[in-house]
């Protein structure tokens, strides 16, 4: 009998019914949302508790078989792909809110709660969670804590890290473990779930997670500024930062993404506009007005071409679906298309959309760029219609991110690295460094299990794990 096969029998143990080896319904779990080639993993195991989720790393640790752990599969770098084979661990079922506390502001939940109902459900209470992934509407608060996602409103609130007060965790040998704890402040011992947060599942898989809230904003107003230039953005985003103003999103949006947008949005460019700014700002009554007429005065007498405020609830949700949705819409506009999530000091912004816009052209390609412009993290897409082109965009990427790090910035903000980067990471990161994680990651998974094949590069005569 196999080693799969001797893990499999324990696991089912567990539970009868857990493992799933169907080949149509493995098919489901080959891929994300991700340019990483699709493999169908060996088996699929559905947890839904705790005790199934150790149960599996335990059988798969004893028996040395990979285990990568995925809940809705919406990642960018291939996170959820079991590029190694093995059994898929879903976390889908674990889908339960198990508590909202309103005075101690915080959120206790199952890592398969899809990040937009559990944004509903503290909003009913006039609680409110900030990360907001634009996949919102799919993705789950484990794969978020397990990417570090981030999202349009992390300019004013923040990211996922910045919001995970303890988590449950299940290390690679089927431990179980309480990190963190349930208050604002606690110093206690080594801060082991910001270790975990970003961990792209290489370290443990989450079971629970203790989350923290704020209170609602009770108004939300919305700016659409469009540019002439491009470039104009570096000053309009020096602008809203030094105007004693801080709006919970800076969005930016280049011309070829823009005219995509615009479309699905259903809004009129004014004549000569090369980029949109979408810039949001929440508070209440008159203090939030003053905010919106100052800094959209501001940035009118900056040269912006045009200032507008969305005024109806249901033009805001256009607009936001809308910028929600370009990634997808990017993809769908060219036979390939790569997508990075870099981040330069925003003050070195201009410099990278110039950059941007260099490599584009002298390496043939499309490179829309869109993305959080406030926190200097930029979407910049590589897109093209020939395979024969595929050299050119694989230089283009090398010499971003080759500049990026040289800026002081970073190859991800908030969709990790993954199967993906993991050729790049020593461009960021020193042999020293990396060798340390390892070492880390041989702490929590001692069996080198845990999603094999991401975060880092590949060592000759090894595995990628
Ligand atoms: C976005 C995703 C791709 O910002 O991070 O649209
Ligand atoms: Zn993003």
């Amino acid at each position: 009998m196999s080693a799969l096969s001797r893990a499999l029998l324990e696991i089912d143990a567990v539970r009868s019914g857990a493992v799933i080896t169907d080949r149509d319904v493995l098919e489901g779990y080959a891929s994300d949302e991700s340019e990483v080639t699709p493999r169908v993993p060996d088996a699929l195991v559905r947890a839904r508790t705790t005790a199934e989720v150790a149960a599996t790393l335990r059988a798969a640790s004893a028996h040395g078989v990979f285990v990568t752990p995925r809940a809705s599969g919406t990642g960018r770098v291939g996170g959820a792909v079991a590029v190694q084979g093995g059994i898929v661990l879903s976390l889908e079922g674990m889908h339960e809110i198990r508590g909202i506390e309103r005075v101690d502001l915080l959120a206790v939940v199952e890592p398969g709660v899809v990040t937009g109902q559990l944004h509903e459900a503290v909003e009913a209470r006039g609680l409110f969670y900030p990360p907001d992934p634009n996949s919102l509407a799919t993705c789950t608060l484990g794969g978020n804590i397990a990417a570090g996602a981030g999202g349009p409103r992390a300019f004013k609130y923040g990211v996922t890290r910045d919001h995970v007060l303890g988590l449950e965790l299940v290390t690679g040998d089927g431990t179980i473990l309480k990190l963190g704890k349930r208050t604002p402040k606690g110093v206690t011992g080594y801060d082991l779930t910001a270790l975990m947060v970003g961990s792209e599942g290489t370290l443990g898989v989450v079971t629970e997670a203790t989350l923290r809230l704020r209170s609602k904003p009770p108004e939300v107003a919305t700016l659409l500024v469009f540019l002439a230039d491009l470039e104009q953005i570096q000053a309009a985003i020096a602008l809203a930062i030094s105007s004693n103003i801080t709006p919970r999103c800076v969005e930016m949006v280049d011309a070829i993404a823009l005219e995509l947008m615009r479309r699905d949005a259903g809004v009129a460019l004014p004549e000569g506009a090369r980029a949109m700014l979408l810039i949001e700002l929440d508070g209440q009554g008159a203090a939030l007005e003053r905010d919106v007429e100052r800094l959209g005065g501001a940035l009118d007498d900056a040269g912006a071409l045009e200032v507008l405020v969305a005024q109806k609830a249901g033009e805001r949700e256009r607009l936001w679906a809308a910028r929600r949705e370009l990634s997808r819409t990017l993809r769908k506009s060219a036979n390939f298309k790569l997508s990075e999530d870099v981040v330069v000091p925003r003050s070195r912004m201009a410099e990278l959309l110039q950059l941007c816009g260099r490599l584009a052209e002298e390496r043939g390609i499309q490179m829309p760029t869109y993305g959080h412009a406030g926190d200097g993290n930029l979407h910049v897409n590589l897109l093209w219609d020939d395979e024969s082109q595929r050299p050119q965009v694989d230089s283009a990427i090398r010499a971003l991110f080759e500049a990026v790090v040289e800026m002081g910035g970073t190859l991800s903000g908030e969709h990790g690295i993954g199967a993906l980067k993991a050729p790049y990471l020593e461009l960021e990161q020193s042999a020293e460094l990396i060798a340390t994680q390892r070492r880390v990651k041989q702490v929590f998974d001692p069996k080198g299990i845990l999603n094999p094949g991401k975060i880092f590069p590949a060592r000759r005569g090894h595995g990628a794990c």
